[in-house]
């Protein structure tokens, strides 16, 4: 089968386009054949060899998330998942997806939403569970509250943005430049402060009257550590799911202790958890209060390019390649 690979960790032309032997399904998955995938921020690391992703086994085919077509069913998911047949079209979170043919556990396997085609709905699962399950399951986030999400063009902050709104909550989101916090108005956040020029604590401190925003989600580690955690109130929930920018930050224990502050990791869910983050978003999704944001499609001979604009953050949204 045709895929996305790489053979050892470097710049851009590690990426290979070729043959690779086409995955089988275990007894508890279905095999999909795919029409879109996406680029999550994980998989420039794979390909770099770092934040912790040097020893990744090789060759190596990136993608989890996967829109396509059920061409084969393992026995145990077919009897666990009646709805799950070949021909029918999903929306899943897998493995290996940057290639013609990928496997995802039935568990992680949904219809396709009846509103998006397969580009739209391949852009979800990674980025827009971890947003739902930050938000909804460790922040536990209410209407009425004041939200900060940080990086807010991210994959993961563009559905925070929109998760949080669609929550009833005031959406304060942080981005870098004038034409990523149009964006993000758009989206759906109320404000959006460019955290490369503003002082993002004062200023979120000022749109809630003093206050400090309930719940934050970010995922930009050191770079955003101090400012984001100013920006809370007395008993706020700061949620951590990524570490972009800087995996130390130096933590005030007097602080956390006066504040009275919870502070979550994402962690490794299981697949019950995972299958209730992924099926909580993509009813969201289905009532048209939250969509995936597509900077760019590619297709997949040029997932080099792909590459090359993540890196470049010159993005808002998430990036699908297409087979
Ligand atoms: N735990 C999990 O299961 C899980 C799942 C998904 C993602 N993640 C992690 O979450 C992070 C985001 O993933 P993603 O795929 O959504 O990433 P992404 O779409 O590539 O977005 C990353 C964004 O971070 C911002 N950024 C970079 N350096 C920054 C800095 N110094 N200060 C402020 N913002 C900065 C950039 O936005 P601006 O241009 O606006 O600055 C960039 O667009 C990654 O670290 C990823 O590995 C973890």
């Amino acid at each position: 089968m045709r895929a996305a690979y790489i053979e050892t960790t470097g710049g851009l032309d590690v990426l290979k386009i070729g043959e690779q032997p086409k995955p089988k399904p275990g007894p508890n998955d279905v095999l999909i054949r795919v029409h879109a995938s996406c680029l999550d921020r994980v998989h420039v690391y794979a390909r770099e060899g770092s934040h912790g992703m040097k020893s990744v086994p090789k060759p190596y085919i990136a993608g989890q998330d996967m829109a396509g077509e059920i061409v084969e069913i393992g026995a145990g998911a077919a009897a666990t998942y009646p709805d799950l047949k070949i021909g029918a079209s999903v929306v899943a979170l897998g493995g290996g997806a940057h290639a013609e043919f990928a496997v995802a556990p039935a568990v992680m396997t949904f219809p396709l939403p009846p509103n998006l085609d397969f580009a739209q709905a391949a852009a979800i699962p990674t980025a827009g569970r971890t947003a739902y399950q930050s938000l909804i399951h460790r922040a536990r986030i209410a209407p009425g509250e004041d939200v900060l999400v940080v990086a807010g063009g991210s994959g993961v902050g563009s559905f925070g943005i929109q998760i949080a709104r669609a929550t009833g909550c005031r959406v304060i989101t942080t981005v870098g430049g004038q034409e990523k916090m149009a964006k993000a108005l758009e989206a759906g956040a109320h404000a959006a402060i460019d955290h490369y020029k503003e002082d993002v604590a004062a200023r979120v401190k000022a749109l809630t009257g003093g206050a400090g925003v309930h719940a934050v989600l970010d995922h930009v580690g050191t770079a955003t550590w101090e400012s984001s955690f100013a920006a809370m109130r007395p008993f706020g929930r700061f949620v951590t799911t990524g570490v972009t920018a800087g995996h130390k930050a130096e933590l005030h224990l007097g602080q956390l202790f006066t504040k009275g502050v919870e502070l979550h990791g994402i962690g490794r869910p299981d697949p019950a958890q995972n299958r209730k983050a992924l099926g909580g978003l993509l009813t969201l999704v289905e009532r048209g209060q939250v969509r995936p944001i597509i900077h760019a499609s590619f297709p997949l001979e040029k997932i080099a390019e792909a590459h090359q604009l993540m890196e470049s953050s010159a993005f808002f949204g998430k990036i699908v390649l297409t087979l």
